[in-house]
């Protein structure tokens, strides 16, 4: 029998409503439709997708920052839907998230120590003096910080040393699952490569299960096991292996516009052509279909399901 997934996502969705105004209605979107997907323990999943898929309101609905309007977050068996604030907060601690922008994620009138140590004091969980020297000390270096930068102030560090230090406190309490939403989208593509290295090596060490979030489908394929792909709040394609051949058009797109094979030289994704369409007004049929040299009337009328099969493709005409 296989192992329970560490973390199951059932059905997830989320709806914003517009302000609205004098002479304007209220308008409803889904930012967030129907998505459902399991994670392995030990497993690292990347979800791609353009900016404004829904990529980031995912990851605050999987960490319940965010409720949902519909279905399900199942964390180690515990549907974090039902469970009460308390028990709701002890969860937490097993599941954290690193943020892209380390700048704003830190506030710079905290020493690095007090901004690695803060997820205790959040949790109301106190440390002596003495074990807060040491606990920062031991969570920086497991970050490859020397201990020394612990009575410094963020703005004394590199954007690369700040991600360190995001990482640092995502650590601190021995979570076994990290939500990493654009990690380093913010820094120069030689700092990336060294923060992707020492994720690896943190999870290959503590056991950890990522859920790893990107604009960039060439840096996910090179750090993912496998790799979810979004359009406009809904999952297309589920690659099952970071280099399975892409089925879906949009994945296929998106790998003709971001591949190089250097992990180093990889640049975004390029813009593909043709607008995305307004999540205020979803097509009726494949909300691709604008953009697809495949697209059929069958496309433009009838949504297309996602298939159930490991490899997952939401297309009527999928490649082979
Ligand atoms: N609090 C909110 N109220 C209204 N709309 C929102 C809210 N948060 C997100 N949205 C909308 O939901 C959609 C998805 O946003 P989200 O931030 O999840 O996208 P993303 O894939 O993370 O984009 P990016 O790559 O730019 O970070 C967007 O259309 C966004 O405008
Ligand atoms: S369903 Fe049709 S329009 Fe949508 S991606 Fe597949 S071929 Fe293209
Ligand atoms: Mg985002």
């Amino acid at each position: 029998m296989s192992e329970l997934p560490l973390l199951r996502v059932e059905n997830l969705t989320r709806e914003f409503t517009s302000s609205g105004g004098l002479f304007r209605p209220r308008k409803r979107m889904r930012a967030v439709e129907n998505v459902s997907f399991d994670l392995p323990r030990g497993s690292v999943t990347g979800v791609v997708g353009e900016s404004g898929c829904g990529k980031s309101t995912l990851a605050r609905l999987v960490l319940r920052l965010l409720d949902a309007t519909e279905g399900r977050v199942i964390f180690q068996g515990e549907d974090l839907g039902r469970l009460p604030p308390l028990a709701l907060r002890r969860t937490r601690r097993r599941m954290q998230m690193v943020f892209q922008d380390p700048y704003s994620a830190i506030d710079p009138r905290f020493t690095i120590a007090r901004a690695v140590l803060e997820p205790f004091q959040v949790q109301g969980l106190p440390l002596t003096t003495a074990d807060q020297a040491e606990k920062a000390a031991d969570l920086l270096r497991m970050v490859g910080l020397d201990p020394a930068l612990a009575g410094k102030y963020p703005h004394q560090l590199s954007g690369g040393q700040k991600q360190r230090v995001g990482i640092a406190r995502a650590l601190a309490l021995e979570p076994n699952f990290l939500v990493l939403d654009e990690p380093t989208a913010s820094l120069d593509v030689s700092i990336q490569a060294q923060i992707i290295a020492l994720l690896e090596e943190l999870r290959d060490r503590l056991g950890l299960t990522y859920l790893f979030i990107s604009h960039d489908l060439g840096l996910v394929r090179y750090a993912c096991d496998r790799v979810i792909v979004m359009y406009l709040g809904s999952i297309v394609e589920i690659l099952p292996t970071a280099h399975a051949a892409p089925r879906h058009p949009y994945t296929k797109a998106l790998i003709d516009s971001s591949f190089a094979p250097d992990p180093t030289q990889r640049k975004p994704i390029t813009r593909l052509s043709g607008e995305i369409p307004s999540a205020y007004q979803r097509p009726l049929g494949c909300a691709f279909a604008a953009r697809c040299p495949s697209a059929s009337n069958l496309c433009r009328s009838t949504r297309p399901a996602l298939s159930q099969s490991p490899h997952a493709v939401a297309c009527h005409h999928p490649h082979d």
